[in-house]
């Protein structure tokens, strides 16, 4: 029965950006819905403070189910929260989130409610060594949090306090709202802050609890680009490691992405410089060797992925072999045992099982059986300047070196093309089909001289 409330109203400046803050993404994913991710565990209801740019927040985010609440001006963190009110459980425990804060992990929060069960108030603190510009937990001399006190209203002695508020917090929905009517704009910035409900809390002789989190970069706020970027290595980084336990062979974490979910068989190897874009599914004892980019393809068993491939939307079969330097464009399959080599693009194409691709080719909206083999340099000529056209290969044809076969066009099972052929009408099974000038040699011709 808790509720979120999660902030995300300020415009972020700092980002000088057009695009909303919370919008901004980490492993290709906004930063809002990171939080709404990590919450979602915890809560049934989900309430979201919008302002700045609510419009293009609330449009990013269809697929959730979230309470969207406006805050019209940006009055402090403790008015945000206000504006939830009418959404609060008296007997829901509410976790107080930021949408710029979104590499907060969901096993944290879960510790962070557990603390709070006792007394009705937990605070997530974390310590750093330059606690600069964060607001700082004070306790008193037997451990108790007695307040928190803003970089800009701190006292020479509280300045040097480590131990600091991440401004998130798990609180009893009755507390939280008694302390948020208290709330006065007693600050230098003129604010109503939420912080100050840690006094009214005190006063009220309300035993508050904290959870130390252990790991600072699962706290940090994003507020600029160079953040931003940390927030991707650290979450590249913790998603490695994360891979690695469960068994995926990582050459090097620092150079390794992942922009949505990949899964995998056992005895995978991921070189360095993998890029991993949206779902991915390797089979068992896949290779991908450096630079390679694969985005929301299958893989299967045995595979090798050389060095510089890009791979989208595709399907590739078990123990086949695609580069070095391949591009294989969307909506291809390729199948077992089969080679695509150097320099070789395939687009919305099927190559079956045993069939070689192996250089410097182009195979467009093909269709090429089993047991073929493309010589180099073969082109299909599917586009004549308005319109795409198909082109058959069947199974055991051999395609000869340099040949272009100009769609629409059928080759035969088990024909032969020629070398160097421009092939315009279907050739037949079992035949060799070629289109040549007979070789001629003129005996009188000389090079030209230098003049
Ligand atoms: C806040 C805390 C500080 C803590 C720090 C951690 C207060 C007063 N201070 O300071 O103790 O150390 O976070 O990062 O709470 N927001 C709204 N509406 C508003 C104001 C802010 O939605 O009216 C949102 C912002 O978009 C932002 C978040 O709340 O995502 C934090 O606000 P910000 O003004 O950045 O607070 P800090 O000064 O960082
Ligand atoms: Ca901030």
């Amino acid at each position: 029965m808790n509720t979120a409330i999660i902030l995300a109203a300020g415009q972020g400046t700092r980002m000088k950006s057009q695009t909303a803050k919370v919008l901004h993404k980490v492993g290709n994913k906004c930063l809002l819905q990171h939080v709404v991710d990590a919450s979602s565990d915890h809560v049934e209801t989900i309430n979201v403070i919008v302002g700045h740019n609510s419009q293009a927040v609330k449009a990013a985010m269809p697929k959730n189910k979230i309470n969207w609440v406006l805050q019209e001006k940006q009055l402090g963190t403790g008015h945000a929260v206000q504006q939830a009110i009418p959404f609060i459980n008296d007997d829901s425990i509410c976790l107080i989130l930021y949408g710029d804060v979104p590499l907060l992990q969901s096993k944290t929060l879960e510790e962070l409610l557990i603390k709070a069960r006792p007394s009705g108030f937990s605070l997530l603190s974390v310590v750093l060594n330059d606690p600069f510009g964060y607001g700082r937990i004070i306790r008193d001399s037997n451990g108790l949090i007695q307040s928190i006190v803003e970089q800009k209203d701190a006292s020479e002695s509280e300045l040097k306090v480590k131990e600091i508020n991440t401004g998130i917090m798990a609180i009893q929905g009755s507390l939280l709202k008694r302390y948020l009517n208290e709330l006065k704009p007693n600050n230098v910035q003129g604010e109503l802050y939420l912080t100050d409900i840690v006094e009214s809390a005190v006063k009220d002789n309300v035993n508050i609890t904290s959870f130390v989190c252990e790991n600072a970069s699962e706290v940090m706020g994003i507020n600029d680009k160079k953040q931003l970027s940390q927030a991707e290595r650290s979450y590249q980084v913790r998603q490695a490691e994360d891979l690695m336990s469960s068994g995926l062979t990582i050459m090097d974490p620092r150079r390794f992405d992942c922009r949505g979910d990949l899964n995998f068989g056992d005895d995978c190897t991921i070189d360095v410089n993998v890029v991993f874009e949206g779902d991915n599914v390797l089979g068992k004892n896949v290779m991908i060797s450096p630079n390679c980019i694969i985005k929301d393809s299958k893989i299967g068993d045995n595979t090798s992925i050389l060095p510089n491939s890009i791979i989208e939307n595709s399907i590739i079969g078990s123990s086949t072999t695609i580069g070095p330097f391949a591009r294989i464009r969307p909506d291809t399959t390729i199948g077992d045992h089969s080679k695509v080599g150097n320099f070789v693009e395939v687009k919305k194409s099927t190559i079956k099982s045993n069939s070689k691709v192996s250089h410097l080719s182009y195979i467009g909206d093909s269709n090429i059986g089993a047991d073929v083999n493309i010589g180099a340099g073969v082109i299909t000529c599917n586009y004549d300047g308005s319109n795409k056209h198909q082109t058959e290969v069947k199974d055991g044809a051999f395609i000869g070196s340099n040949s272009q076969l100009v769609a629409p066009v059928i080759i035969g099972k088990n024909a032969t093309i020629g070398a160097g052929s421009t092939i315009t009408q279907n050739a037949p099974d079992d035949k060799l089909t070629l289109s040549r000038n007979k070789q001629s040699t003129i005996d009188k011709w000389k090079r030209p001289t230098k003049k």
